[in-house]
């Protein structure tokens, strides 16, 4: 029988539960699907250039894994992950100065997934949970879904400001609201690009420790530094109150759909209950890949292959942006795959997307790395995909259509700015000429 709560267009829609009113799609998803399109120069999404990848180790590594583990590979494994990999793991956050044991270690499918998983542990119904401003889309989602509020504390170059972070604290406080944990993304900042100053870093520590607030650091991109190695990571001096994610999305490859959390002893056994009760074990297979690759390949080399190549490749869009935009502002990221743009006053990022498909270049709209509707004078640029000469390029066209902007609005404000509110549409639907 059809519940009598449903709709036309989903006949269950009455039943789902409270929580899954945050799982809408991003309304500009559809427009995503329209910049996929060859033509297009992408500089939305956040895919790491794989191609650069060598294919030929990762294909013996495999072999490898069938030929001499072959059973074990398809077998289920061990919840908390192979002891192999974690120590690898081990190896690879020292180079951040964090030390810890391979028992402290969980691996996971994915950062995604550990952060899942701690805001299962952590949160209810009307908890907060303090991020930067703005804040990465995908984790403000899964907060979203256990129905948590964000509430963005302010950052400027060197990344959070401890002074907001403090004055946030009290006021939430003080108005009763439940702090849960600060997230922070300290490392060539995914949108912002910037990176948390080493004084910060301990000043936050200190925050957080004196608060009582746990720290989620979470650190996809650290290893993907270009001209001077990020800060040592938060976890290598504050050990008890920091659960520390990492991933080798960014570093090898996001298909193997491998990270890991390093957790306070108390948490991360329940990590490892969580996680085994949502997936018994990850992949076996890709653990042993990854671990065989790590054990025979030239990793740190590739990884240096990975710095150079995005390091032409921000030296492109910053070059391109100081020729073709020079009125904008934009932050100048030392690593990882994301530049922060300021639109002139006036201007809508999120109102000019369809335009922006329209002449072939796509960029993320801040809002979407709000939860409180802030952004849209902002927008997100990522170098880490097209090739120099395709960034050039699409910043090209994203000049013409910004000057088509200003035009617009100075057709319709000749005596200046600006709370306007341009007459574009705000839900999208693909441009005609593409289809
Ligand atoms: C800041 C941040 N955290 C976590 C993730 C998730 O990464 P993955 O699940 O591929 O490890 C991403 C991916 O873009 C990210 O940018």
């Amino acid at each position: 029988m059809i519940p009598r709560e449903g709709t036309n267009l989903d006949p269950w829609y009455g039943l789902y539960a409270d929580r899954t009113a945050g799982l809408s799609a991003s309304e500009v998803r559809a427009l995503f699907a329209v910049a996929s399109r060859p033509e297009v120069v992408s500089l939305a999404g956040g895919m790491p250039f794989v191609s650069a990848l060598p294919l030929e180790s990762i294909r013996s590594s495999m072999e490898r894994v069938m030929r001499d583990q072959g059973a074990r590979a398809l077998q289920y494994g061990s919840g908390q992950g192979t002891p192999e990999l974690r120590e690898h793991i081990l190896e690879i956050m020292a180079l951040e100065g964090v030390r810890a044991g391979v028992d402290d270690v969980v691996v996971t499918t994915g950062s995604q997934q550990a952060l899942d998983l701690i805001a299962k542990l952590f949160l209810d119904s009307g908890d907060v949970v303090l991020a930067e401003s703005p804040s990465y889309v995908g984790a403000m989602g899964i907060f979203r879904s256990y129905q948590a509020e964000v509430s963005h504390i302010a950052m400027d170059a060197d990344g959070m400001i401890p002074a907001a972070l403090v004055e946030r604290i009290a006021s939430l406080r003080a108005a009763g609201r439940r702090i849960k944990f600060l997230y922070l993304i300290p490392n060539f900042h995914n949108p912002a690009g910037v990176t948390l100053s080493w004084e910060r870093r301990l000043e936050i520590i200190e925050i957080a420790r004196r608060e009582g607030v746990l720290i989620v650091e979470d650190n996809p991109y650290g290893l993907l530094w270009f001209d001077r190695p990020a800060p040592h990571a938060m976890r290598s001096v504050e050990t008890d109150g920091i659960v520390y994610l990492g991933s080798f999305s960014k570093t090898l490859a996001p298909g193997f759909r491998i990270g890991w959390a390093l957790a306070p002893h108390a948490i991360r056994e329940k990590l490892v209950l969580a996680a085994e009760s949502a997936i018994l074990s990850p992949s076996a297979v890709n653990e042993l890949v990854v671990s065989d690759y790590l054990a025979n390949a030239d990793w740190k080399g590739q990884i240096d292959t990975f710095r150079g190549l995005y390091r032409e490749r921000r030296d492109a869009l910053i070059d391109a942006l100081e020729h073709y935009l020079p009125d904008l502002e934009w932050t100048n990221p030392n690593g990882g795959f994301y530049v922060w743009v300021t639109l002139p006053e006036g201007l809508d990022a999120k109102a000019m997307l369809p335009r922006a498909v329209k002449e072939l270049v796509a960029y993320t709209p801040g809002t979407a790395f709000f939860a409180d509707g802030a952004g849209r004078a902002n927008l997100r640029l990522s170098y880490c995909y097209p090739t120099p000469n395709e960034i050039r390029e699409g910043i090209r066209r994203l000049a013409s259509v910004v000057r088509g902007e200003q035009e617009l609005l100075s057709t319709f404000h000749p005596t200046g700015p600006v709370d306007l509110v341009l007459p574009a549409p705000h839900v999208i639907s693909p441009p005609p000429n593409l289809g």
